[in-house]
């Protein structure tokens, strides 16, 4: 069958080179896609958020199956305007996407579903959310309603902080529409957790649990990225607190979108604060984690289009997925600058050398080709380098001695993910 994936990002590219593998596939498109991913699929220049003409180039060519990887798309509603055009496609519909493009939404949602959250308020006007920031004089976390890539919610730790979040979000507008109403809840204490699940409308299956690495440096210190690493699996990921996270979270949260008439179909990602024995959502996605999705493809032992098939049959309930017992790290090599304004256009070289040592894969997520034809870097997060080992020792081993080959102007990385695990 002939494949299109939406997005053009690390997560795509682990997307692509998953579904490369299965034999029910002929052809892959990717729109955009970017220089690694133009390896394994056809790369069509459109934008992920002009439905029109995904619709468009996936009937000119005969498009099986869609499998989309942003949640921009997902939250204008790409899922009901290919089925509306009679073209399947994998990912929740507009209405089932609230759970992420609204915050608002998300927490009422969790209130209403007995879903573990932090307490919060929720304001439509900078006045009244200023009141209530200086009477409640604590931690605070400010969160802009819609979608925000990633730069929606400002953790403030005193009260200044939170204040000047309410001011960049809601009078200054620094976010658009985004910001036209705010959720404020309590800041938590403890570890984060990614747990993603494939979901059928009714059926979830539970992913292995990764954990991401949000913060710019070393020691989780600096800004909030979009992640600059990832790794699978997580030492207090056990059957004890699979089941709790499938019964306190999923099913609940499956349910509760099908009670309110928008079934959820597609992959639910639960961002989850552990601490001590509690289990708190921080934030649903309604999509593939990225860089997680890098660390999971690589250890899923189940053809993914078999997985997405049985999900979009409701089917999901007969299904076992296998997973891989080695472990896997994702190393993001971003541009200069990043998160800010960052460098482009610079030459990478080491690539071939670096992809083949044993177990890498170098996924790309901001590359492109010049006019000469050479590889160069056209996006924040650049590479990400991964590694599969038998433990999660070798696997960041390889994938840091993967990235020490590689080259570009101004390049940067953590030096410590997944570090975290192995010193407990
Ligand atoms: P969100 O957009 O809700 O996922 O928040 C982005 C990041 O902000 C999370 O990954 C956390 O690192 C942090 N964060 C969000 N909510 C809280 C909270 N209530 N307490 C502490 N940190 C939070
Ligand atoms: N890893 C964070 C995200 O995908 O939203």
């Amino acid at each position: 069958m002939k494949v299109l994936v939406v997005g053009g990002g690390g997560r795509e590219h682990a997307l692509v080179w998953k579904l490369n593998q299965s034999s029910r596939v002929s052809q892959i498109f990717c729109a955009p896609g970017n220089a690694g991913i133009a390896k394994m699929a056809r790369c069509v220049d459109v934008d992920p958020k002009d439905i029109p003409r995904l619709v468009d180039l996936a009937k000119a060519e005969s498009i099986d199956l869609t499998v989309v990887g942003p949640e921009a798309p997902l939250a204008e509603g790409i899922v009901d305007a290919f089925e509306e055009a009679g073209l399947r496609i994998f990912g929740p519909s507009r209405e089932a996407a609230c759970i992420e493009s609204s915050k608002v939404f998300a927490k009422e949602f969790m209130v209403r579903h007995r879903i573990p959250t932090a307490p919060f308020r929720v304001f439509s006007d900078p006045t009244s959310a200023k009141e209530y920031v200086r009477e409640a004089d604590r931690p605070l976390v400010v969160k802009a309603d819609g979608l925000a890539a990633g730069k929606g919610s400002i953790v403030a730790d005193d009260c200044q902080a939170a204040l000047e979040a309410v001011d960049r979000i809601m009078v200054r507008r620094q976010l658009g529409a985004a910001g036209s109403r705010v959720v404020i809840e309590e800041k938590l204490q403890g570890e984060e957790l990614s747990v993603l699940g494939f979901v059928d409308g009714h059926h979830v299956l539970l992913m292995p649990a990764a954990q991401d690495h949000k913060a710019l440096l070393d020691g989780d210190r600096g800004p909030n990225t979009g992640g600059m690493g990832a790794y699978c699996p997580v030492p207090r990921w056990d059957r004890a607190l699979e089941r709790r996270v499938l019964h306190e979270v999923m099913i609940p949260a499956v349910r509760g979108l099908a009670a309110e008439g928008r079934p959820y179909r597609g992959v639910l990602y639960a961002g989850l604060m552990l601490d001590g024995e509690d289990l708190y959502v921080l934030e649903f996605n309604c999509r593939f984690g990225d860089p997680e999705t890098q660390v999971l493809m690589p250890l899923l032992g189940t053809d993914l289009v078999s997985i997405i098939e049985a999900s979009l049959k409701g089917r999901l309930r007969y299904m076992r997925l296998r997973w891989s017992r080695e472990a896997c790290v994702c190393v993001v090599m971003a541009s200069g600058g990043y998160p800010g304004h960052y460098e482009r256009g610079k030459v990478i070289s080491g690539l071939e050398e670096a992809e083949s040592l044993p177990g890498v894969i170098v996924f790309h997520a901001g590359t492109a080709r010049d006019e000469r034809g050479q590889l160069v870097t056209a996006g924040g997060r650049v590479l990400g380098v991964t590694a599969v080992g038998k433990t999660l020792g070798v696997a960041i081993e390889r994938a840091y001695r993967a990235a020490g080959r590689i080259r570009f102007a101004f390049a940067h990385y953590r030096k410590d993910i997944g570090f975290r695990a192995l010193t407990g």
